[in-house]
């Protein structure tokens, strides 16, 4: 059995033009109205297909195959960051929808479920939708989530969303028989190793902080330079020490500034705040631990240099997470029969995968990245590759299908 390939482009070809940028990429942040569009495009496709479709209360979106049993989820997400490429997610949620078409004739002994979760890249929040559903969602991430509390606010709102039903969304781990989610690597390891499949043991945890530097704004030309409170100097320096800290010390860690703000921001005034969002990313929970440790004892080296204040607030945690061995060895049967060669490798970037690993049978497919680029609008993978991983998608589905037969729950 095969995916019906040239049915699927077309559905991946017609996503894509969705928020489209001119270099070739998207650009459908989280409940902003490009985002919105794909959903709803993602709905009247399924909906043609005469398949049936859901809305849970944190706007998961979902076509569904329903039998009386637990249901396997499939996907991944149709949000992107901005200026990002057209697979990042949106391979996973198209290629799970064709593995519906290609199995509704089958008789299977679990629903099937084609699932955009909301809010994957955290431009609001993060995870919020796969948070939701397995009942991971914290207030406190909802209060002081790293896109802001008004972005958040405004994105559910027009969304139709309401903060205090997201929790509704959560479904209980006896209903779902697993997860399983195809999407790009992102990095450069399967196309170095020639390797057509990757199969993800685990994926990394992460945390946000946001750094604010005080000092004293002044006149850019009458302050003298030894008696300045520059807060931008200050947040510079630390920027630098935050890369020579984490190559230094953190070997197999990451850490990114991805935004530095200075106040008020003029040519000639020195600046009195600046802010400082960084993340940073380890597969070890102790060392996500010590690294935060780290940078708050480099933020306050830099502001006592400079004899300013700062505080460190952390507006995005994510656990690391394993995934299920079982679900593995179903991929990696389902490229053999594929005649797809396989590797397993562990995931550097966070995905909706690693929140349903917590309550059920989770397992990720990998295809290459060309040059390992993503996050981008040049991010691409062949179109034999998108088809090998959605094929590989349905076959392990079908091995899963094949294991609950056997085994039952
Ligand atoms: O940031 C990430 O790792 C993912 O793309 N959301
Ligand atoms: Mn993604
Ligand atoms: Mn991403």
């Amino acid at each position: 059995m095969r995916i019906d390939g040239e049915r699927m482009r077309q559905d991946f070809e017609a996503l894509a033009m969705i928020g489209a940028t001119p270099e070739g990429g998207v650009s459908r942040p989280s409940l902003g109205e490009a985002h919105l569009a794909a959903r709803a495009w993602f709905l009247e496709r399924a909906e043609a297909y005469g398949l049936e479709t859901r809305i849970d209360a944190a706007g998961n979106h979902s076509a569904v195959l329903p039998v009386d049993g637990p249901t396997l989820l499939l996907g991944s997400h149709l949000d992107s960051v901005e200026n990002g490429g057209r697979y990042d997610g949106a391979l996973g949620v198209v290629a799970a929808l064709h593995v519906l078409l290609a199995l509704r004739e089958t008789q299977l002994p679990l629903a099937l479920e084609a699932i955009d979760f909301t809010d994957e890249e955290g431009t609001l929040v993060g995870l919020l939708g796969s948070e939701a559903l397995t009942g991971a969602l914290r207030a406190e991430a909802l209060r002081a989530p790293r896109g802001g509390r008004t972005a958040l606010l405004e994105g559910l709102e027009r969304a139709g969303l309401h903060e205090e039903r997201l929790v509704d969304a959560r479904r209980a781990p006896a209903t779902l028989a697993g997860y399983l989610e195809l999407h790009i690597e992102q990095g450069p390891r399967l196309e170095r190793a020639g390797a057509h499949i990757g199969i993800v043991t685990a994926i990394v945890g992460s945390r946000s902080l946001v750094f604010d530097f005080h000092g004293l704004s002044g006149h850019a030309g009458t302050t003298p330079m030894n008696v300045r409170r520059d807060a931008g100097l200050a947040a510079a320096a630390f920027v630098v020490a935050t890369n020579a800290l984490v190559v230094r010390d953190f070997p197999g860690c990451v850490a990114t500034v991805g935004d530095m703000r200075f106040e008020p921001g003029g040519f000639n005034v020195i600046p009195g705040a600046a802010r400082v969002s960084l993340e940073f990313r380890s597969t070890e929970p102790t060392q996500l631990d010590e690294l935060e440790a780290a940078l708050r004892r480099e933020a306050r080296a830099a502001a006592e240099r400079h004899a300013l204040g700062v505080e460190g607030v952390v507006v995005g945690r994510w656990k690391p997470a394993a995934l299920h061995p079982g679900v593995r060895e179903a991929i990696a049967s389902a490229a053999a029969s594929l005649d797809l060669t396989a590797i397993e490798l562990p995931s550097g970037a966070g995905h909706d995968a690693q929140a349903l690993a917590a309550v059920t049978p989770t397992g990720m497919i990998f295809v290459p990245s060309a040059g390992g680029i993503s996050h981008q609008p040049s991010e691409r993978t062949s179109w034999e590759d998108c088809l090998n991983g959605a094929n590989t998608l349905l076959h392990a589905t079908l091995e899963l299908c094949r294991l609950y037969a056997v085994r039952g729950a």
